[in-house]
């Protein structure tokens, strides 16, 4: 057993002694309700602070009303949010850790300002993302938000914050200032060089500074690399360093990105490797003779703490990993590592759901607990049932690892000879060997808790009959839909399920017949295989958004893998050596194909809805079951049902 000494290991930002090195980072969650903490907010917070890192850094605060990002933004720029700010220092602190205040300000990211037409920044430059011009500030403007940040951050010490953290990553106001793609003022805050440009970034500093005066611990949040065309790079921050550290700073937070950064670098996609911004957060530690925290896909504690022996950082923040398992490190500190959940980067829950499904809050994939702190039931229930659940996929394992866990006696059934359903088949497309990691951990985890998979079992309406369970969890998860296409009998037709497991090698000149998300991870595990493809689609164009990470890195690489994409075009005839299809009413045969693989989608399998039905059973049906859709509709579905028996 390893044993984490570097990262377990106590360490002190200017007099603020931190218990370990483990960081959570600041993740905005939109549980704040009119720019207050809520109570969710509170148990989320509470929830999270039992993890074992030693430092927590909230979610963004604004520090000025001109900087809103929309009403579940926590307020920071008025003594009315004392109150529930307290109370939020409050849970961190109960649990022996470290409490931080991230400070912020929108500027021009902000499309609630934007739409109300108040959004302010550096320039009257529109952003790659909302693409609508900001109003530019006025010097009194800046000098109100400057003087701002430095109130704020006195009423973060007043609220009995351990010390703050300023937002100057990711592109927002500190960021659009130092960043000449935002900023090309001409006074004396803006200039051609970076170095005219940081002027903000310390001011704002020198403004904190001089509020809360020099016995209190000020981090600076910078991305390393703005990760844009014509944006800034890590050699060109160098020289400013020494400046921030004399502006202030105890502690520079070294994250990567910014808004519009292609594949959203920020919360990288599984296509990064964990730590993959390591070297250049090891060229701002050699610049500077302060704590440094990295942060980047980290999950794996054992490889944090070879990464602070080795002087590449002080201290390791664990974002999305401390949601997927708030008690990661307690774990990897028991020598329990394999008991970890680990995060599959998928976004789903965190920062794509809070981007691309407005009015959302946190939530994670995974993880049923996050973000629903409120509504999770400790156990055990009142009355202990006796459950079937039939189908062990992501739904049925996690309904069964939740029902068991509320004491229920839980039986689980699964048609196939391994568990995992539709799950191990995804994980076996590039890049997403994680989903595989998490399929085996959900599935020992189930075993470990005392639930036998019984495999190879098709629980049938006899069944049903003759043991009548207290209540049914249908999780059967979803079949493939086989279209009637004239050549579908030929012996150069497979479908993607039979690509992905090997089951059918891979031919040169792949037609896939189905654009979503199977066709394209499909297209991209041929694509990895040396084929030559053309993907064939009905709709005008794919259904897999470019906006989400997976998505993006999807397009790219069969962009770059010279697939031939075939939009708004039907499928007619599968024939040796071609395919017709119908595209703008016109007949055409493509060649040359010596394989087609079919893969448009799947549909629920409910077959046992009737005898559920019709023998009164009290049932939910969940997952892909009810509807074919993604990980965390179906793990949150599983959940739920098992918390409502
Ligand atoms: C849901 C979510 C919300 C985030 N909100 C913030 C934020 O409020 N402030 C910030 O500086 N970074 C924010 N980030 C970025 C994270 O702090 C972190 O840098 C990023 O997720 C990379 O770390 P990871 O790979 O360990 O998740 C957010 C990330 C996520 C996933
Ligand atoms: S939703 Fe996905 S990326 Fe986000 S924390 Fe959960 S597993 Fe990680």
């Amino acid at each position: 057993m390893k044993t984490l000494n570097h990262l377990l290991s106590p360490i002190t930002i200017n007099g603020m002694t931190v218990p370990n090195r483990a960081v959570m980072p600041p993740m905005g969650t939109n549980l704040g309700i009119d720019n207050h903490v809520s109570e969710a907010n509170l148990a989320y917070m509470k929830h999270m602070a039992g993890s074992g890192a030693g430092l927590i850094i909230t979610e963004i605060t604004c520090v000025h009303p001109s900087g809103l990002s929309g009403p579940s933004h926590i307020g920071m720029w008025d003594d009315k949010f004392l109150p529930g700010l307290t109370k939020w220092a409050g849970v961190i602190h109960d649990q022996g850790v470290k409490a931080i205040a991230q400070l912020h300000h929108t500027g021009r990211e902000s499309a609630y300002m934007l739409q109300k037409g108040e959004a302010v920044g550096p320039s009257a430059i529109p952003s790659k993302v909302f693409r609508v011009p900001p109003r530019e500030m006025s010097l009194e403007l800046i000098h109100e938000v400057i003087a701002a940040f430095g109130q704020a951050a006195l009423r973060a010490r007043k609220a009995g914050f351990d010390g703050v953290e300023i937002h100057g990553a990711h592109g927002y106001l500190v960021a659009q200032f130092l960043s000449a793609l935002s900023n090309q003022r001409q006074d004396e805050y803006g200039g051609n060089t970076l170095q005219q440009r940081t002027r903000f970034m310390i001011e704002v500093l020198e403004s904190v500074r001089k509020n809360v005066g020099n016995d209190y611990p000020v981090l600076i949040r910078i991305s390393t690399d703005e990760y844009i065309q014509d944006g800034y790079q890590v050699e060109d921050l160098l020289p400013i360093l020494p400046e921030l550290v004399k502006a202030g700073a105890d502690c520079i937070h070294a994250s990567i990105g910014t808004h519009g950064s292609p594949g959203g670098i920020t919360s990288a996609a599984a296509e990064y490797e964990s730590g993959f911004n390591l070297p250049s957060i090891a060229k701002i530690k050699k610049a500077v003779n302060i704590p440094v925290i990295g942060v980047g896909r980290f999950t794996d504690p054992n490889l944090a703490d070879e990464v602070i022996a080795k002087g590449q950082a002080d201290l390791v923040a664990f974002g999305r990993q401390q949601l997927a398992d708030p008690d990661y490190l307690k774990k990897a500190a028991q020598g329990r590592t394999e008991d970890i959940r680990e995060c599959i980067a998928c976004n789903q829950g965190c920062i794509e759901r809070l981007m691309l499904e407005p009015g959302t809050s946190i939530r994670c994939a995974i993880n049923p607990r996050t973000g629903q702190e409120l509504s999770y039931p400790r156990g055990p229930a009142s009355k202990k049932k006796t459950v079937w659940i039939i189908g062990a996929g992501p739904a049925g394992l996690t309904a069964a690892y939740e029902a068991k866990r509320l004491g229920h006696s839980v039986r689980l059934f699964e048609k196939a000879e391994k568990p995992g359903g539709n799950l191990y088949y995804a994980s076996l497309a590039p890049n997403k060997q994680v989903y595989g990691n998490w399929m085996n951990w959900l599935i020992a985890q189930v075993a470990k808790c005392g639930v036998e998979i019984k495999t190879n079992t098709c629980v049938t309406p006899d069944m049903l009959k003759q043991n009548t369970p207290d209540a049914v969890i249908l999780a059967t998860g979803g079949e493939k839909i086989v279209p009637k296409i004239p050549g579908m009998d030929l012996p150069h037709v497979c479908d993607a399920w039979q690509i992905l497991d090997g089951t059918e090698a891979s031919g040169k000149n792949v037609a896939v017949i189905g654009g979503g998300l199977i066709g394209m991870e499909t297209a991209d595990f041929l694509r990895d295989k040396g084929a030559s493809i053309t993907l064939v689609e009905m709709l005008p164009r794919s259904p897999v958004g470019r906006m989400a990470a997976h998505g993006y890195f999807l397009h790219q690489r069969l962009r770059d893998g010279q697939c031939r994409f075939c939009f708004d075009t039907r499928l007619e005839a599968i024939e040796n050596g071609a395919i017709r299809v119908i595209s703008q009413e016109k007949t055409e045969t493509l060649s040359p194909v010596d394989q087609v693989v079919i893969a448009v989608g799947m549909k629920p399998r409910d077959e046992l809805k009737k005898a559920l039905v019709d023998q009164v059973i009290p049932h939910v049906i969940v997952g892909d079951a009810r509807q074919v859709r993604r990980i965390i509709e179906a793990t949150e579905e599983g959940a739920r049902a098992a918390w409502e028996l």
